[in-house]
């Protein structure tokens, strides 16, 4: 039996009188790409940063490779990483350089080599000795989840990976993503992206109103659903729909409501 590499219970979180999370239980199986989806404000990045010991839960438990968030802050620290929209990325140094001082920073033997490696892992090896200024939105935030890797953590977590990316640099993160999960790396991915998660992941958790309302592999998410039959054909819900249907929003009435 493996333990969970995440595994939340209950965990609440006020900000003032503003209630964000209001009970939430996840459990991330290891070496799995867990999507966690919910719309703007819903409380994904509040989540991660309790999960990775950067703010407290007001109430509930929480393990990250093992170790509780509350007491073992240190050895969850040492197990996972995290990136974030705005990227750890210096853009006066090179992309080998980048990676290079990470991997010095957690003491490689080799931080040359380990940056050669990533670079290569990553499809950076021929921008690898330009300033990382001049990167592309997709480039740099390869780059960023390449120096997230350094130290082999167990769980890494991507908040919103994508966000504010064109479709090309985020084809571009997706595969990187793929490229993590090959390698057996838990992930823990925010998005407000529903194809993103449909793409992405093995399990996803729909974030709503301070709860995991949902919580399944696609396929299971897809059940939640009778399939739609049109004519001959038979149409299966896309996530988007199920999203819909289990938050009881309607993206259409609420656009011609504001209209
Ligand atoms: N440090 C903070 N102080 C006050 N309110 C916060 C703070 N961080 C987040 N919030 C509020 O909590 C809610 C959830 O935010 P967040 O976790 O960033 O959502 P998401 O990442 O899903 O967009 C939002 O209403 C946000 O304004
Ligand atoms: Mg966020």
């Amino acid at each position: 039996m493996t333990a969970a590499a995440v595994e939340a219970r209950g965990l609440r979180r006020a900000f003032g009188s503003v209630s964000v999370l209001e009970g939430v239980d996840l459990t991330i199986a290891p070496g799995s790409v867990h999507a966690l989806l919910g719309s703007n404000g819903a409380g994904k990045t509040t989540l991660i940063r309790i999960l990775a010991t950067l703010i407290r839960a007001d109430a509930g438990t929480a393990l990250v490779a093992g170790h509780d968030v509350r007491t073992a802050a240190a050895e969850v620290r040492a197990a996972i990483s995290l990136t974030g929209q705005f990227t750890a990325v210096d853009d006066i140094l090179t992309g080998r350089e980048n990676l290079a001082f990470v991997a010095r920073l957690r003491h490689l033997a080799d931080p040359g080599a380990e940056a050669d490696r990533l670079l290569a892992r990553f499809a950076l090896t021929e921008a690898g000795n330009r300033r990382a200024g001049t990167y592309s939105g997709g480039m740099r935030r390869r780059l960023d989840i390449a120096m997230s890797l350094i130290g082999d953590p167990a769980v890494i977590f991507l908040d919103e990976p994508t966000t504010g990316l064109d479709p090309q640099a985020r084809l571009e993160v997706w595969a990187a993503v793929r490229e993590l999960a090959a390698s057996g790396t838990t992930v823990l991915l925010t998005t407000q992206a529903l194809d993103e998660a449909e793409q992405l992941a093995d399990r996803i958790s729909i974030l709503h109103h301070g709860r995991i309302i949902v919580d399944g592999s696609l396929a299971e998410l897809k059940r939640l659903l009778p399939p739609a039959t049109v004519e001959y054909v038979e149409k299966q819900p896309s996530l988007e729909e199920i999203f819909f249907a289990v938050t009881g929003e309607n993206p259409t009435t609420e656009r011609e409501a504001a209209a």
